[in-house]
């Protein structure tokens, strides 16, 4: 069965980047993605914040979509160093990521947390996309599916539709380290993911949001994991800080939707 779902290839720069480089990079992709007449695939940058402005002059008009890596939940006011979705909306992102593990870690973010910033990124239009992953232990203590599913239903909010929601799954053990699961074992929680947000959205929407596997995703096991029933693109941390990588990634895409998606 065709994949009614254009597969998304986004990058998450993380902390990485100063003026100079973060322009050549964007200089670069946007350069490719204007050479595209019909691109199998939609492309988007997450720069840190400090670069989302300059970047999102670079590649205006040519494509890519413009994102960051976290936002608040409240709409303003006293949180001294915090970023509203409304901030971000204004400099024309149109994408926001929430609930990284390396935010869930280092911040001590909780599911409730990262559903109220989904929340408040989907009030002011952006889409929100939301990560869930199982650390090495709760995999080898076979938690896996537990995990995903707690952190899936107590993350995504209510009233999320497919058109402003996309679910990561990013196991934490494959982030930076080089290592996946199996084209299997991914395809498996993908397809886990799909049944729990049918449960929460219904078939409808379950069936149309986009599901990104990310976890040192890079051009030699792209393909093969873009190409899976239920992975839908990828979100990509250290590849995507190169131009050359992270176009091969995105063209490992193949055009399997069918029209109008
Ligand atoms: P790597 O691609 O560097 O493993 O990072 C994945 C990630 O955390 C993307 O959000």
């Amino acid at each position: 069965m065709p994949k009614n779902r254009r597969p998304l290839i986004a990058g998450n720069w993380k902390m990485n980047g100063f003026k100079a480089d973060g322009q050549a990079l964007a200089n670069a992709l946007a350069e490719r993605m204007q050479s595209e007449t019909d691109p199998a695939f939609d492309m988007l940058v997450c720069p840190p914040f400090t670069l989302i402005a300059g970047i999102g002059e670079t590649i205006d008009g040519c494509g890519i979509a413009l994102g960051a890596q976290d936002c608040h939940a409240a709409a303003k006011g006293a949180h001294t160093a915090d970023i509203s979705a409304a901030m971000l909306s204004d400099l024309g992102c149109q994408y926001v990521i929430v609930g990284h593990s390396e935010r869930r870690t280092d911040h001590g973010e909780t599911d409730l947390e990262v559903k109220a910033k989904a929340e408040a990124a989907q009030a002011c239009g952006l889409t929100a996309i939301i990560c869930i992953g199982e650390t090495e232990q709760q995999r080898d203590d076979g938690k896996t599916f537990d995990v995903v599913k707690t952190q899936l239903s107590g993350s995504i909010p209510d009233a999320a539709v497919a058109s402003n929601t996309v679910i990561a799954y990013e196991p934490v053990w494959a982030i930076g380290t080089g290592r996946t699961p199996s084209n299997d074992e991914v395809q498996e929680v993908h397809a886990l993911i799909r049944d729990g947000l049918s449960q929460a959205l219904g078939e409808d929407q379950a069936a149309a949001v986009r599901i990104l596997y990310g976890g040192s995703m890079k051009p030699e096991n792209a393909r093969e994991l873009i190409a899976l029933p239920d992975v839908d693109g990828g979100l990509i941390g250290g590849a995507s800080l190169k131009a050359e990588d992270f176009w091969a990634i995105a063209e490992c895409c193949e055009k399997r939707w069918s029209s109008g998606a």
